[in-house]
């Protein structure tokens, strides 16, 4: 059996965090050989902290092989003490009149300290993922607040974007959704986000060719997943959770476990390519081997791409400029 290793998840309490703790305990993230030690953070509200007492009481009641260890707390840096993963889930979510400035703010704070944190008690390995809203910004600020650990290592969740696109494509064409290959979704956690399914092949030939239909890429895809969670808070009077948690399952166990040579879109601080200024955190296509991720490089860009990624990487600049006093 292999050494346990540490999972820090913030917002243990909240929604995506009762979808998530049981399945990372179960294995599904990491493998069904790797034990964990799960370290959990809640705000210190007397609520918040009941709710995460019993989400503890029923992943010891799971009595899963896998779980090593627990711990429930509400100091981030208990949470992160040592962390080999770091899923930052808990964040303010914006209320009534708030504006997404106000937002941003709020949440800037959260990350900041967060960041500190991880920097100050994190492994030095620590992997990253930020799924709180505005993901890319918060995830942007976490790294900035944490000089000491490697830039790379922190990430924004759009896996929840791809899965989305992957399942509108696989539709639209009547393909199953395991047989779409080398799709991405560039740019922010919002609805800005560009869903590019350009080079996506189905059994090796392209699925843009299968599709042939430039007015529902425009006018019916891009939208409907760019506005797919703002679909699902109408439906349910709630964000999604399920779907969000297994995106972040898959985000992580990809980057841990590796992507098999398959095309994922994450968001990372950017090395500069397509346009995208050093740093910014923006969703692109990776293949992940070995605990690391590299960006699939040099794909050519047309001019409604052009336009659609410099749309979201605006959006990203000027949250970023938001937050600049912050840092
Ligand atoms: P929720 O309100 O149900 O749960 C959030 C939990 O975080 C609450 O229990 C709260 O007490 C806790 N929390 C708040 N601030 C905290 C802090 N500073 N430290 C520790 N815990 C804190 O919300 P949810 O539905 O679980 O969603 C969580 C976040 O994920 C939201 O920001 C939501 O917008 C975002 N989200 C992102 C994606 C994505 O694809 N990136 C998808 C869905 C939801
Ligand atoms: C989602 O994509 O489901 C969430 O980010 C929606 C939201 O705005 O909270």
């Amino acid at each position: 059996m292999k050494a346990p290793v540490r999972v820090a998840v913030t917002g243990a309490a909240g929604q995506i965090g009762y979808a998530l703790l049981f399945r990372i305990a179960s294995g599904e993230m990491l493998g069904k050989d790797q034990p964990v030690i799960l370290q959990m953070l809640e705000l210190p509200l007397e609520k918040a902290q009941a709710a995460l007492k019993g989400v503890m009481m029923e992943l010891e009641d799971c009595a899963f092989p896998l779980l090593a260890g627990m711990v429930g707390t509400d100091d981030p840096e208990v949470a992160f003490k040592d962390a080999d993963y770091a899923l930052l889930v808990g964040a303010m979510p914006r209320g009534p009149g708030m504006e997404r400035k106000d937002l941003l703010l709020k949440n800037a704070e959260i990350f900041t300290v967060q960041g500190k944190a991880l920097d100050k008690v994190a492994s030095r390995n620590v992997k990253v993922l930020v799924v709180g809203n505005p993901a890319n910004t918060n995830a942007y600020i976490a790294m900035k607040s944490a000089p000491s650990l490697p830039a790379k290592n922190f990430t924004a969740m759009l896996r929840l974007d791809h899965n989305r696109a992957l399942s509108q494509l696989a539709n639209k064409a009547g393909v199953p959704v395991a047989d779409i290959r080398k799709l991405v979704v560039w740019g922010n956690h919002s609805p800005t986000m560009y869903p590019d399914y350009r080079f996506a092949t189905v059994d090796g030939a392209s699925l843009k060719d299968r599709i042939n239909d430039a007015d529902w890429n425009a006018n019916t895809f891009i939208p409907t997943v760019g506005k797919r969670g703002a679909a699902i808070i109408e439906a349910r009077g709630l964000s999604s959770a399920a779907s969000a948690a297994n995106a972040a399952i898959d985000h992580m166990r990809d980057w841990a476990l590796g992507s098999d040579g398959e095309w994922v879109t994450m968001g990372v601080p950017s090395d500069g390519s397509y346009g995208v200024p050093e740093g910014v955190i923006y969703g692109v296509p990776v293949i992940t081997a070995n605990g690391e991720y590299t960006v699939v490089k040099d794909l050519p860009i047309d001019d409604f791409s052009r336009a659609a990624m410099d749309k979201t990487l605006a959006e990203l600049e000027e949250e970023r400029s938001g937050v600049a006093h912050l840092l």
